[in-house]
Order: C-alpha cells, then structure tokens, then sequence
C-alpha cells in the first residue's frame, strides 16, 4: 500500500463505520453466497476494522490489512476461529495454496498496485478456488460485485 493511503485509513479509521452503511446491502449478496460454500481457509485481504466477522457464519478466517488503526479495532472483534495480521496483500506472508477462498472488498481500488495483489491471490489460492471481489461504485452499473471461479 502508498505511504498515502496508510496514512488516510490510519487517521480516519473511527469514520469507516459511517461508509459501510452505505455498503451494506451489497454486502450482504456477497455473504449470502459465501456462507453457501463449503467449509474451508479463507483469506479476507484489506480486512479493515473487521466490519465483516460477524458476517461469516462457518469458515476459518484469517483477515490481513496494512493499516495498524484498522487492525486495532478489527482485533477487538476477533473471536475462535478469525486470526488478524498485519501484512500487506501484495506480499503475503503465506504459503502456496494455503485458501480455498480469497475476499476483496473494496481493496482493488485503493491498492497501488492491483496486479501485483492480484497475482499473490492466485498463488495463495488452491486450485479450484474462489475469488470474491468486491468494488467501489462505477459511473454505469454503481456498486459491483465479481466471483471469479479458478
Ligand atoms: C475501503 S477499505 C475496505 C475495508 C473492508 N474490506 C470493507 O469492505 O469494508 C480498504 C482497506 O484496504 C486496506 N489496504 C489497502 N491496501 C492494502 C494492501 N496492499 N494490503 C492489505 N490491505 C490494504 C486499507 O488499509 C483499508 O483497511
């Protein structure tokens, strides 16, 4: 992640709650499907303040993120089988094939280098894997949403 973009979520992490109300009903299309999906790893990069955990009914979570701010107050909502690290998602620090499922929301677009984010999803990602991504608002279809079958 730029230095710049660290430096926003980290001072204006207490605002986020704000924002995801209004993410909220595209959020849920995406958890209703998750929570479908077998059991299984998955990796949530660009976890933020861990508005998400209470959404995932079944899977084992591990959520990364580079800002320690977000991290902090998605910490506090960490339960048995979540784990949060600092870590960026353009380098993880994971081996081969470690996730059956890989979830972006709302990370491609602010990340400074997308492709080689991209790239380190497939290598985490086990074959057959899913990748769910979520993205901000375009000017023709609004909020998007894309499951990428692998
Ligand atoms: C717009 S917020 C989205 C938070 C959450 N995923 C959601 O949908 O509500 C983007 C998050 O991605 C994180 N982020 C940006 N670049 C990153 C990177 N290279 N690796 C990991 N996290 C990153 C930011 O720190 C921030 O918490």
């Amino acid at each position: 992640m730029s230095k710049q973009t660290d430096h926003f979520y980290n001072k204006f992490s207490f605002l986020y709650p704000l924002v995801d109300v209004f993410l909220k009903p595209q959020k849920k299309v995406l958890f209703n499907e998750i929570n479908r999906l077998p059991d299984g790893n998955l990796l949530e990069i660009g976890v933020g303040n861990g508005a998400h955990f209470q959404l995932y009914k079944k899977h084992k979570i591990v959520g990364i993120d580079t800002s320690a701010a977000m991290l902090e107050i998605a910490r506090k909502k960490c339960c048995g089988n979540i784990k949060v690290f600092k870590m960026d998602g353009k380098s993880l620090l994971f081996y081969d094939e470690e996730f059956d499922y890989v979830v972006l929301s709302h990370v491609i677009a602010v990340v400074d280098n997308p492709e080689q984010l991209l790239e380190e999803v497939l290598r985490v990602l086990k074959p057959q894997g899913q990748v769910f991504i979520l993205n901000h608002f375009s000017p023709i279809t609004g909020l998007n949403m894309l499951i990428v079958h692998l």
